[in-house]
């Protein structure tokens, strides 16, 4: 059985501020399912959704900081947890890494460091837990010291580096590399100096064994300056120990037959009980009550990433349209002032919410015809997956993972079942508006409309096949 330490700065439901919270909680099961032993490692928010009891397990001592190990378990699972338990660093409220203003945290890099070198002591079994794994899986930037610092150890384990998105860095100044005490044989091009800044995610990029990315397209997208934010060469050099593989999602926590925060339910046989949801979220926020007009969703965090510009700029035409449109997300304030222009201007054609709200987010994806998810890059993306069981039609444009998942609604593929969504390529409001009109014209059409909902939600975006590459990738090491 494969030992694996998954290292982690947010899990669902503990902490979550996007979709590595996600993939952090229904890899390991999934993974778990397969008969390996995956253990998690997170820090300690003053924030955490605990369900289940927590027991002190030791207390190791790390660049001159004592810090205990808590174990918990998922709620609801049987996935172990560790918490990295440093009130010094970790006991903020709210979100793990920026303040209420939305600016990081001023001692990030010492927070998520530390938690990199508690990393590190469990990997090596000097945490006083009696377990070593075999394989260390780290995730995004606030991991990336880890592969780096077990670079240096004798007999340590194997290491995997996620990137789940390639635009958060963890960049700081150069003086933070002896602040942090870090050795200095790190401090090189080929190490974790980027343009004399310190970077956390080259800990993970140059010295990991392997590297993986959440979807294929964005594996071979990051090799490029487009996305490669200067990376793209190293990632080029590293091309044999890099892949995608493209995320699962949780089919239990997301299913319409059984969702707990839906009043309606539905499923594939039940499809026109979907209309409830709709009508039902229509009364709520008082939009002109109508089955007909196809409602438009988007939940995302507000930032450029996900295409909110093209959304503001394609709004006035939007809106134009037969249709309505229901916003959730919390983010930018501009994007946030100018979204909460257009509610107040067409209240029973808009609702912008914006707040981060779990339940919402499952209530959004049912009562919903259409998602946008117009994202200018996305490592993954799995609000389109989440839509497509819903038998709800994504529109998304053709980047990473929303090219490998989504399939454009053609003659050709309504012929072979393919179908399920509008793809397009440009990144302009022009290119967006074209996909709205023409899913608009389809879903005029029921009967069409309905075969489109049936082929997303017939597909299977469980993680049984992904979470199998991942142990693969394991058992190469
Ligand atoms: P990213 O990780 O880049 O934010 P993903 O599509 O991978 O994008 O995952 C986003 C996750 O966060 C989804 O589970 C989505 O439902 C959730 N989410 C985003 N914004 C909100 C919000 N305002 N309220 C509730 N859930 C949200
Ligand atoms: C990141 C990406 C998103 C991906 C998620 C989980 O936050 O932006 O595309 O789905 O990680 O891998």
């Amino acid at each position: 059985m494969k030992k694996i330490l998954f290292v982690t700065s947010e899990v669902f439901p503990l902490i979550k501020t996007g979709g590595l919270a996600d993939v952090s909680a229904s890899l390991p099961i999934a993974l778990n399912g397969l008969n390996a032993d995956v253990r998690l490692l997170i820090p300690y928010y003053k924030d955490l959704n605990k369900t289940e009891e927590t027991y002190y397990k030791s207390t190791v001592h790390v660049n001159k900081r004592s810090v205990n190990i808590l174990e918990t378990f998922l709620p609801e699972t049987q996935v172990l947890v560790w918490l990295v338990d440093c009130p010094a660093l970790f006991d903020y409220p709210g979100n793990p890494y920026v303040d209420e203003q939305g600016n990081d945290w001023l001692n990030n890099a010492e927070r998520f460091a530390l938690f990199c070198r508690v990393a590190v002591e469990l990997a090596m079994n000097r945490a006083y837990l009696d377990w070593m794994p075999d394989v260390v899986h780290c995730n995004d930037w606030q991991s990336g010291l880890v592969p780096a610092l077990l670079s240096t150890e004798v007999d340590r384990p194997s290491t995997v580096f996620t990137i789940h998105n390639l635009a958060y860095q963890g960049l700081f100044p150069k003086k933070t590399h002896a602040l942090l005490n870090l050795p200095r044989q790190f401090w090189h091009p080929n190490g974790i100096e980027f343009n004399g800044m310190l970077s956390f995610m080259k800990g993970g990029l140059a010295y990991a064994d392997r590297i993986t990315t959440v979807s294929p397209t964005y594996a071979q997208e990051i090799q490029t300056a487009e996305f490669g934010y200067g990376l793209e060469g190293l990632l080029r050099h590293r091309n044999k120990d890099l892949v995608g593989i493209l995320n699962g999602i949780d089919i239990d926590h997301w299913n319409p037959e059984t969702d707990v925060y839906l009043n309606q339910h539905y499923g594939i046989s039940t499809l026109d009980k979907k209309q409830l949801n709709k009508t039902a979220l229509q009364a709520k926020y008082g939009l002109f009550i109508d089955a007909n007009v196809p409602v438009f969703a988007l939940i995302s965090r507000l930032v450029e990433q996900k295409g909110l510009g093209l959304i503001v700029d394609a709004l006035p035409e939007m809106l134009k349209l037969p249709l309505q449109f229901v916003l959730l997300g919390k983010g930018e304030k501009y994007f946030e002032q100018q979204l909460a222009f257009f509610a107040k201007k067409h209240p029973q054609q808009v609702v912008i919410i914006l707040d981060y709200d779990e339940a919402l987010a499952h209530q959004f994806e049912a009562a919903a015809d259409i998602f946008l998810m117009p994202s200018l890059f996305e490592p993954c993306g799995l609000n389109q997956l989440y839509s497509q069981r819903y038998g709800t039609v994504p529109i998304v444009r053709k980047t990473g993972g929303l090219a490998d998942t989504v399939v454009d609604a053609l003659p050709a593929t309504f012929n072979d079942k393919t179908a399920t969504g509008f793809v397009f390529n440009g990144a302009s409001s022009g290119a967006l508006l074209e996909a709205i009109k023409r899913s608009i014209i389809v879903y005029s059409d029921s009967e069409r409309w309905k075969e489109l909902q049936l082929n997303g939600m017939q597909k299977n975006d469980s993680w049984h096949s992904s979470a199998q590459r991942y142990l693969e990738l394991y058992e190469a090491l």
